[in-house]
């Protein structure tokens, strides 16, 4: 049977709204991102989105049927992330997904976003299934997690510090490339040397958790007792010693899983250096490698229709009355 799906993202400063058929067959996805709005800030002002949310929210979502050729009355459910996120960006897109509930008479879903970046993969390959090794890796949160089937959550490892994302984007700051930091220093990367000096890969091959503030103050330190040093040869190194780290403990977790596909997700797996080195594992055919599309890689509202097909699915809709939760848990 075949199920469309409105889905909607607010969770942090990207305003999207998408349509998408079975969970895999992407109809329309659009995407405002609000990054000139924070770029001055270096950072994401949690008021300013909101309020560009609100702006934003109408025209993005009327966008995305007029994209996709349906009216709402063609939708059969309308999903938005619940969290985790920013409570007030959160707000504004499942109230609009509630109100539409209401008004259309379908169900409405709430997802939560890292299942959703993990769904990106799916869309990417409509044949994948679990079991599959996933990392999520965003501005927010590093994930290391086995997904034994739709639903079914082992994490393995998380960061105990920053998230991978976020050691981009306060690197990119104090290299001053400004924000968002993480494709300011992907771009610079390729100019620059990645074996000009030799950072820590913290917490290597040290269990499936993440640590990267000593990464953070390693570069730092470097830059302060080294400021002739090349600034794309510090990125470049940088960005190889968080490479390194995932690479190797996603590699790490599919051996011990005994679990042979691996998946990216979120908007670190946007990276260049990292996709190159998972590509390259499945060109050596030691693992299968799904990486999603830059565009499904960061926020954006194709992944969350994707999921809630499956939530819809598996729970039926969400009740009406289910709060936004700023710090939703995966499991
Ligand atoms: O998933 P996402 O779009 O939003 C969150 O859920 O947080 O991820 C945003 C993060 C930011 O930290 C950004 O700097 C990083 O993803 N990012 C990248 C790249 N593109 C986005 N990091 C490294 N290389 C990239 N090309
Ligand atoms: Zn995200």
């Amino acid at each position: 049977m075949s199920v469309r799906i409105l889905g909607i993202e607010t969770s942090c400063d990207e305003t999207a709204a998408a349509v998408v058929d079975d969970g895999r067959r992407v109809r329309s996805s659009v995407v405002a991102s609000q990054a000139d709005l924070h770029a001055r800030y270096g950072g994401v002002v949690p008021e300013i989105a909101s309020r560009a949310h609100v702006e934003l929210i109408c025209d993005v979502i009327e966008e995305s049927l007029v994209e996709a050729g349906v009216s709402l009355d063609e939708i059969d459910a309308v999903a938005a992330v619940r969290g985790p996120g920013l409570a007030g960006a959160l707000l504004v897109g499942v109230s609009a997904a509630k109100a539409i509930s209401l008004a259309a008479d379908v169900p409405y879903v709430g997802v939560h976003h890292h299942e959703a970046h993990l769904y990106a993969a799916m869309i990417e390959d409509p044949e994948l299934e679990p079991p599959l090794v996933t990392l999520i890796v965003s501005g927010g949160h590093t994930l290391l997690v086995a997904m034994d089937g739709h639903g079914r959550y082992r994490v393995l490892g998380q960061t105990v510090d920053d998230a991978a994302g976020e050691a981009f984007d306060k690197i990119a700051r104090f290299l001053g490339l400004g924000y968002p930091g993480g494709p300011a220093i992907d771009r610079l990367a390729r100019e620059g040397d990645p074996e000009a000096i030799r950072f820590p890969r913290p917490m290597r091959t040290d269990g499936h958790d993440f640590s990267f503030s000593g990464l953070k103050t390693a570069v730092v330190q470097y830059v302060r007792k080294h400021p002739e040093a090349e600034v794309a040869d510090v990125a470049a190194s940088f960005q190889a010693a968080i490479v390194d780290v995932l690479v190797d403990k996603l590699v790490a977790a599919a051996r011990e899983t005994g679990i042979d596909t691996i998946v990216a997700g979120g908007g670190v797996a946007a990276n260049s250096a990292l996709r190159e080195r998972l590509l390259d594992l499945a060109v050596a055919g030691e693992l299968r490698v799904v990486l999603p599309s830059i565009a499904l890689c960061t926020d954006n509202a194709a992944m969350v229709a994707a999921v809630a097909a499956y939530r819809l699915a598996a729970d039926g809709p969400t009740p009406l009355e289910t709060p936004v939760v700023p710090n939703l848990r995966l499991v």
